[in-house]
Parts: C-alpha cells; structure tokens; sequence
C-alpha cells in the first residue's frame, strides 16, 4: 500500500453503506455506554438527567454528527484536512480534535485491559469461587491496580495489565492498518455481539429480585440536580463522548463514503442506536444494582459508586451474589459481561486511532496507513504502560478523562462556529440535502449557527470558571502538582495543533499568554485565577485583533478568499459526483 506524492493512491473506501452505519454504531457504542451513562444519570438527579441528555442530544449531539458525517463526505478528508477546505485558518483545530481523541485512545485501552483482566480470571475460575468473591473493592484496588497515591509509586507498572494492553493494541493493528475493509467486517461482530449481551444481561438483571428498586432509582427524577449547570455541562459531555462527535472520528468514516451517499439518515440511524444502547445499559446496571441493594439490607444509593467502580467493583459484587441462584451463574455471568465490555470497547478504540490515521496519512505523503497506526498502537501501548497502567493509573485516568471532555466540547463549539460563519454554510446544507433521505430544516441552521454554540459556550464558560475559582480538578487524593496535569494537557493539545498545522502566529500567541501567566503567578505573586483570568484575556483579546489584522491585510487578495472560503466550488463539485478517486489536493 505504498504510494508515492505522484500517484495519488485512490481513497479507501466502504464496502457498503451497510458496512459505514455499523461502523459509526460501533465507534459511537462504547465503554461510555455501559460505563459512563449510568454513572452520570445516577450523579444527575436520576430520570431527571434524560431531560438534559435530550437537549443535548437534540441540539448539540445530532447537529454536530451530521455536520461532522458531512463534511467528511463533501471533503473527502480526515479532520485537519477537512476543517482547511472549509477555511485555511481551522485546520489546527483538526488536529486539536485528534489530540484529544489520542487521549482518550490511550487510556480507554487501558480500560479495556482492566477487561481482559477480568475475563481471563473469570474463565479460569469458571468452575471455581471468582477472586474477587470476598471483596470485589480489594480486589479491584489492591489486587488488581495495587492504587497507590505515593509520589514513589506514580510509576511503577501494573504487570497484570499490561498483557491485556499488549493485546488490545495488537488486536487494534490488525483490525485497521489493512484498510476499511477489514473494518467493515469486524464490525458486523463487534456491533451485534455486545448489543446481544447486553440484551441477556438485561433478561437476567430484571428477573433477578430487588431489580425493580434498581429501576425505581435509575428512574426517578431529582429536578433539583437541574439547576447545576455542572449537570448539563455533564450531558452535553457525555452526548459528545457517546457519540463519538468532537474528535473527527465521524468526519474519517464518513471520508470513507462515496461522495454520493446518504448523511442526514446515517447520522440519525448512528445516534438514536447508541442512546437506545445506553438507556439499555442502564437496565443492566440498575437492576443489578437493585438485587445487590436487597442482598446486602441497604439502599441502593448506598451501593451505587461513582466512574469506573461501577463496572469492576460494584457489578462484580453483584455477580458473587448471584452465586445463592446457582453456583454456575457467577462465572457464566462474569465472562458475558467482560466479553461484553471488549467487544463494546474494541470497536470504539480502533474508530479514535483510525480518525488519527486519516489526519496524518492526508498530511504526509510518506506516512502509509500502515506506518500510521502502527506508530499509534506502539505509542498507545507505551502512554498506557508507562501512564494508566500504573499504580496511580486510576489518577491519571481520572484526571485525563475530565479535561479531555473540555477538549471536545470546545472542537464541537469550533467546528460550529466554522461551519456557521467562516464558510458559505448554504454550500453544505445544499449538498447534504442533495445526497440525502431526510432533507435539512431550518432548525440544523438555528443550531449550528445560534443554539450550538450558544449553548456550549455557556457551559464551557461556566465549568472552567468553576474549576479556576472553586478548585483545580485532580486534587483530591493524589500529589498536589497532579493538578497541573490536567491545564497542561489541554496547553498539550493546542501546541500539537498549531504545530501539526503550522499556524505559528497562533502557536506564538499561545506561548506568550502561558509566559505572562507565569509571570503574574511567580513574579508578581498573584492567585492562580487571577494569572489565569490574566493571561487568558491576553490571549484571546490579543489573538483575536491579530488573527482579524490578518485576514484584513490580505482581503483584497482574491485568490486566497478562493482558498479560505471554500474547496472546491460548486462546479467542481458537481464534476466530482461519480469520479471518487479523484486526485485530492
Ligand atoms: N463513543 C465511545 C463510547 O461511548 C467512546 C469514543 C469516544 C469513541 C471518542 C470514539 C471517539 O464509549
């Protein structure tokens, strides 16, 4: 599959729209699903979460799939090459989307080998008591993680995990480095299967006693919570985490597509199966949660636990339990629910490499989609031995996972101010409405253009402003400086998008702003709000006149207005109907 920068090598294509849809279900359903929703209903108020889930769903989750499904088509690109034809200015914020989307590639991994872990004890004690049988909290933290909070022991590996990452990472390589294809037939597995699973899951769960409580809780609204913005800045994050939106994830796949296909049904088809996923999810973990509650003589809020200990803890206990029904339901029940969670992930993870494949092979000529993801699965495994699958792993886990979400969410705002104002928006509407079944109302341009944005802005705004005045987020058990991990890895990302995309006038106007940050925190001695409220405003304010100077000293130059406003103009367009493998850029 080598090519050189003289033959343009045809675009990889899907082999059936069929094989496009399952992909985008299968990236979009994941480990968030199973993990992730229950979690955020239960810390939002219950039932009454679904209400911002919904909006957000509506007005942010289904615009920005079907905008990201568009552009990837109309452009024929992964992110970074997308956002550029729309306007040259954007492109960093391509690859800011991939950087996030790396992130989280490299920790979800390590979530997965948490799985494997777990499924290859389960087996192996099939016939036997589950290791965890006497404590599933012990074991999940001593045993298995060994958590420690010790500057010593930040990072020193976790041996058990690391052949499960070595396989996940391997697995990964071999799924995608031959081309969509191969993808396309994994996933007629890995969609259904865990979907499957999580059905007979869900039948064991409700017919199990107290499953009822468990609903009851899952179920019922606590409208108070409402009135946290945190709540609805946690269903717009968990919207875009789930699917899969805001790290051009869905712009890759959908570059795979003939220019001539479906988008606005694709993208609807994608959403509305992975929410489905998740509501069901959340059967499965409440009726267990339910049945535990009865077991142990307590309440159900007593034994519901926050993020990842709801999968390797609190179900786990439950399984053990079911051990009064029969001895051969605990082990039977563990291995489909470990098997569940890795079919879930797999697909999940190999969609965020493969986005970042597509960036760097349409970049550079010399880097062959086989080079690319196998330099991202090695890193992947490196970051994840090195960092999550260490004894503070659960730390840096943590802490990437909640300021990666800022990444995102911040990509979803971009990309609709982009599309909304930096680009002849009509240009988009017309083509998706010309390839597709369901034709664009006016309500795709409100959001896009007004409730979108809006509404992200106002909840970005209000979750940073909490974690600059209230506290920094990552400080409760681990070392003090761990709070500086999470600021400095979204710094991370901006660096690597103004560097992967050459902006250095963006790239200069960042590193001044962290310098005179500096210089009020450690030279005049202010707060740390207060040289971050500071330097912010230099950033923006500064940047700002700057990028606008700009784009005003070369107004008059027609040809790059050409460049900047839009690739490839109409006619072009239309020639390019049938002939796919035309020779990009
Ligand atoms: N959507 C996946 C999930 O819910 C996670 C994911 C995030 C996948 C980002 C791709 C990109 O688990």
């Amino acid at each position: 599959m080598s090519r050189t920068p003289l033959e343009p090598q045809k675009r990889d294509r899907w082999d059936s729209r069929f094989a496009f849809i399952m992909a985008a279900v299968g990236s979009a359903v994941g480990l968030g699903n199973v993990w992730r929703f229950p979690a955020k209903v239960y810390e939002g108020g219950g039932g009454a979460f679904f209400i911002p889930y919904i909006v957000a769903l509506i007005t942010a989750g289904i615009p920005l799939m079907i905008l990201e499904m568009g552009i990837g088509q109309m452009f024929q690109g992964g992110a970074p090459k997308a956002l550029r034809r729309m306007n040259r200015n954007f492109e960093w914020v391509g690859w800011f989307a991939l950087a996030v989307g790396t992130v989280i590639a490299f920790y979800y991994a390590v979530v997965m080998a948490y799985s494997w872990h777990y499924l290859y004890e389960s087996v192996r004690h099939a016939l036997g008591t589950l290791p965890w049988a006497g404590n599933a909290e012990d074991y999940f933290y001593g045993a298995v993680l060994e958590k420690s909070t010790k500057p010593e022991d930040l990072f020193v590996i976790r041996w058990p995990l690391v052949v499960g990452l070595a396989l996940t990472w391997a697995l990964v390589f071999l799924i995608i480095h031959r081309g969509v294809h191969r993808v396309g037939r994994v996933v007629l597995i890995t969609v259904p299967l865990p979907i499957l699973l999580l059905v007979v899951l869900a039948v064991r769960g409700l017919t199990l006693e107290g499953a009822f409580q468990g609903i009851e809780y899952y179920l019922t609204p606590d409208f108070a919570k409402l009135k946290d913005p945190r709540v609805w800045l946690e269903a717009y994050g968990q919207i875009f985490f789930s699917l899969s939106v805001g790290f051009g994830v869905m712009i890759a796949y959908a570059s795979y597509n003939r220019r001539r296909s479906d988008i606005t049904n694709n993208a609807f088809i994608t959403s509305f199966a992975n929410c489905a996923t998740s509501f069901l999810a959340g059967f499965v973990v409440f009726s267990v949660l339910g049945f535990l509650a009865v077991k142990t003589h307590t309440s159900v809020d007593k034994v519901v636990s926050g993020g990842l200990s709801l999968a390797f803890v609190t179900y786990p206990t439950a399984i053990v339990k079911l051990g009064d029904l029969g001895a051969f339901w605990p082990p039977v029940v563990a291995v489909l629910f470990f098997l569940m969670l890795l079919s879930l992930g797999i697909d999940s993870l190999f969609s965020m490499v493969e986005a970042v494949c597509a960036g760097l092979e349409d970049r550079y000529a010399f880097i062959t989609h086989r080079r690319a993801s196998a330099i991202l699965c090695i890193l992947g495994f490196v970051v994840g031995v090195f960092f999550f699958a260490t004894r503070a792993g659960l730390g840096w886990l943590d802490i990437a996972d909640h300021w990666a979400s800022y990444g995102f969410v911040f990509v979803g705002l971009m990309q609709c101010l982009i599309v909304g104002y930096f680009f002849r928006t009509e240009r988009l509407t017309h083509y998706i409405n010309t390839m597709s079944e369901i034709h664009l109302g006016g309500w795709w341009d409100l959001c896009i253009r007004l409730i979108t944005p809006l509404s992200l802005i106002i909840f970005l705004g209000a979750g940073l402003l909490w974690e600059i005045t209230d506290r920094l987020y990552g400080s409760a058990d681990w070392p003090r400086w761990m709070v500086l991990v999470g600021p400095g890895l979204l710094l991370a990302f901006f660096v690597a998008a103004f560097l992967l995309a050459r902006q250095w006038y963006l790239l200069a106007t960042l590193i001044s702003g962290v310098v005179v940050g500096l210089a009020f925190y450690y030279g005049f001695g202010l707060g740390l709000s207060a040289s971050i409220l500071g330097s912010m405003m230099l950033v923006v304010l500064l940047g700002g006149l700057g990028v606008c100077i700009r784009i005003a000293m070369k107004g008059k130059d027609v040809e790059h207005h050409e460049r900047t406003h839009g690739w490839p103009d109409e006619e072009r367009l239309a020639l390019l109907d049938d002939a796919d493998d035309d020779p990009d850029d």
